[in-house]
């Protein structure tokens, strides 16, 4: 029976993918301590804030790993840290974030918003630094959703943003309805609707952050062009709903952004089936599984679907979309999408040179 050494065990971890890059945490600095003996290995591994939701799933394989090392092993005890790595600055508007997500799809009405402001709250709570950005400057509804209100102030040239508290990091929000007296029709030509993107972005105190969520307009290529030239994205997720006309919908967004070369990161769907509140049991109304076929059908990931309920319509009306998260018929469906996500993006850092950091001009 092999006995286990810090050397080997280090060793061992080396390879080990870290969450956020999918680079060897060995070759970062990450493995922080090893002791080892012949009854316990215990390990403390650094991972960073972008990786927060991923800590459990991360921590589970690395226990499983050593245990398949050592299957003679007692006591394998695994504990994470915080190894810090911030961000760069991103594109003209110098944004200081390491990913940056536009949510779309090419049909209004089919949860973009709700599915973008969950995502946030997802990763915000598992303890990453999240921002959103409503890029709906038509018809904002993030505010409305996250029950914000107010005018931002303007301190020193910048905007600062209304502030949600989520997570260990309140969450810098900024949207046209913050600026925009509710009800009041703007008119907006083209390039001023590039220069509202473009300062919402360069001129709001976001701070350094893990994940900017810019939550898309319905339909039309013009923000996402907009973006495109401003900042690298890490790409967009696409939300559908089952129905073939969404899907098809969908499929026009997915081409709307590879046009743009924005990639993109997966597809959600949603109102994917009807969980009944008094029973519990799920009714397929618009068909299943449709997303998940076309998402195969293109190559890219599916991230998962939230199920049609009247608890999620309520808390947007509420202003409390935070509350999807206490509601076990909603909040692990949004946590599953979260997690996903994350995976996917370290997938994909790996795969891909880091983003372009430029100074800020
Ligand atoms: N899974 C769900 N279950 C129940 N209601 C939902 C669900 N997802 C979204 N809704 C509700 O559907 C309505 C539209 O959602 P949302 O505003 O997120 O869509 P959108 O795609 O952003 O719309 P728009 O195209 O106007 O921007 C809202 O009232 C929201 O609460
Ligand atoms: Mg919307």
């Amino acid at each position: 029976m092999t006995v286990p050494d810090p050397a080997t065990v280090t060793a061992l971890l080396a390879d080990f993918p870290d969450p956020e890059t999918g680079r060897a945490l060995g070759s970062m600095g990450q493995i922080v301590a090893v002791e080892a003996g012949p009854q316990a290995i215990a390990v403390t591994i650094g991972l960073t804030s972008h990786a927060a939701i991923l800590r459990q799933a991360t921590r589970a394989r690395i226990e499983e790993q050593l245990r398949a090392a050592y299957p003679a092993i007692g006591r394998v005890t695994v504990t994470i840290t915080d190894h810090d790595r911030p961000p760069g600055r991103l594109g003209q508007v110098g944004l200081e974030a390491k990913s940056v997500i536009a949510v779309g799809s090419g049909k209004g009405g089919v949860g973009k918003s709700t599915v973008a402001v969950s995502i946030a709250i997802g990763l915000a709570r598992a303890g990453s630094r999240v921002g959103i950005l409503d890029a709906d400057v038509y018809g904002p509804s993030v505010p409305h959703l996250l029950g914000l209100s107010g005018r931002p102030e303007i301190d020193q040239g910048r905007i600062q943003p209304i502030r949600l508290a989520v997570g260990p990091h309140p969450m810098p929000v900024m949207s046209m309805g913050f600026l925009v007296p509710a009800g009041e029709a703007v008119v907006w030509r083209g390039p001023m609707l590039h220069g509202a993107i473009s300062q919402m972005l360069r001129d709001t105190a976001w701070g350094p952050l893990d994940y900017l969520i810019i939550d898309m307009p319905p339909g039309t290529g013009d923000i996402a062009l907009s973006l495109s030239q401003v900042l690298p994205l890490s790409g967009a997720v696409v939300v559908c709903t089952p129905q073939d006309v969404a899907l098809l919908d969908a499929t026009k967004a997915i081409a709307m952004f590879r046009k743009v070369q924005i990639p993109i990161l997966g597809m959600v769907e949603n109102m994917s089936f009807f969980l009944c509140p008094g029973c519990d049991k799920r009714y397929d109304i618009f068909g299943s599984g449709g997303a998940r076929r076309t998402a195969a059908e293109l190559d890219i990931p599916f991230l998962g679907e939230v199920p049609l309920q009247i608890a999620i319509r309520e808390h947007g009306d509420a202003g409390r979309t935070v509350a999807n998260y206490d509601d076990d018929r909603s909040g692990p469906f949004f946590q599953a999408i979260c997690e996903r996500l994350a995976g996917t993006l370290a997938a994909a850092h790996s795969a891909r040179p880091p983003l372009p950091s430029l100074p800020v001009l």
